[in-house]
């Protein structure tokens, strides 16, 4: 594949190829599409995939489909997850839901998964088709059994990882493996880049719990606070309750039971975040983790691509 391609002109091809991928030109969907690629997305799936198409020279042209693929499935999850979280905005935008009411956006995401599946099985490539079927079902498993745990407080740690590994790291292992698949690389080289893929999701995931704590609405685009107002057990807190004595353990449980948390309590759980020095903990952690998948695309020759990639990690994580 071409290496001397600005990466304002790959989006702009995975724009494209979205645009022609997705064909039904009834009008809400119309605006839908429009929508979903003018979302401000950052492309981060596609881009990765990309990414170890070139560190691996791949010469087959299916990249362009399958990256797209994966970005249509992440985008017909986040239809289907802004339903189940009854969510008014992403990315700082009214949701589908919002706009057109959550049963367009559920029958929209599927038909936008339709699409995608559609796509990727033109490619006959049945490697491909088993990957990309296995994620269908981890996005699946795992909102399910984030449901049956995220007000649960015998919520551990392992449990978390299952769901972060099903609802997002296992799209991102997709996208790093689907490449080393074009490239047809060995069983084992497949599984070291699809592991990079997959840390890099659970990162970001875990990241995108930390906003909800630590970062203000207006720099996030999400709600501030939102998963604790509906009571969930995310990344942060189970951190916290690590370092939290039997009796702070109690309290914390009969402030994430009630009915709906109030003013006091958002001051609470701050504070006590503070206190507990949780921020410094978790900027430790991911950034351990952060260093250590900068160091394994330092294996890679250096490009303006792998640059892009690495100021992306940073931003993101
Ligand atoms: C976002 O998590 C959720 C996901 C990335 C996955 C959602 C998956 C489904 C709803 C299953 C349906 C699957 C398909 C293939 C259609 P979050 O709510 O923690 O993050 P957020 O703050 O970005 O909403
Ligand atoms: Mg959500």
């Amino acid at each position: 594949m071409k290496s001397n391609l600005s990466i304002q002109s790959v989006l702009a091809k995975f724009d494209k190829n979205l645009d022609g991928i997705i064909k039904e030109d009834i009008p809400v969907l119309k605006k839908i599409k429009k929508h979903v690629i003018s979302s401000g997305g950052k492309r981060i799936r596609p881009f990765s995939h990309y990414l170890f198409c070139q560190f691996l020279n791949v010469k087959d042209t299916s990249w362009l489909d399958v990256g797209s693929v994966a970005e249509l499935i992440h985008a017909a999850s986040l239809l289907h997850d802004d339903v189940v979280d009854n969510a008014p905005i992403r990315r700082g935008k009214p949701t589908i839901g919002t706009l057109f009411g959550n049963k367009t956006a559920i029958l929209a995401g599927d038909y936008l998964l339709a699409c995608g599946i559609s796509r990727l099985n033109s490619l006959g490539n049945p490697e491909l088709m088993e990957i990309f079927s296995q994620v269908l079902k981890d996005l699946s498993v795992s909102e399910l059994l984030q449901m049956e745990w995220e007000k649960n407080p015998k919520i551990n740690l392992k449990v978390y990882d299952s769901i972060i590994y099903g609802k997002t790291a296992s799209l991102f292992g997709v996208c790093t493996e689907s490449a080393a698949i074009l490239a047809n690389k060995s069983k084992k080289e497949r599984a070291l880049i699809r592991d990079f893929g997959v840390r890099l999701g659970k990162l970001f995931q875990k990241k995108d719990d930390c906003l909800d704590y630590f970062v203000e609405s207006s720099a996030s685009g999400k709600e501030f606070l939102k998963d604790f107002k509906n009571g969930l057990y995310t990344y942060p807190v189970l951190v916290l309750r690590e370092n939290l004595s039997f009796l702070e353990k109690k309290k914390l449980e009969s402030v994430f039971k009630k009915e709906e948390r109030s003013v006091t309590d958002e001051t609470y759980i701050l504070d006590l975040m503070e206190s507990k020095k949780v921020s410094e903990k978790l900027h430790k952690e991911l950034g351990a983790e952060k260093k250590y998948l900068l160091g394994f695309l330092n294996q890679f020759p250096a490009s303006a691509e792998r640059q892009l990639f690495v100021e992306q990690l940073d931003r993101l994580t």
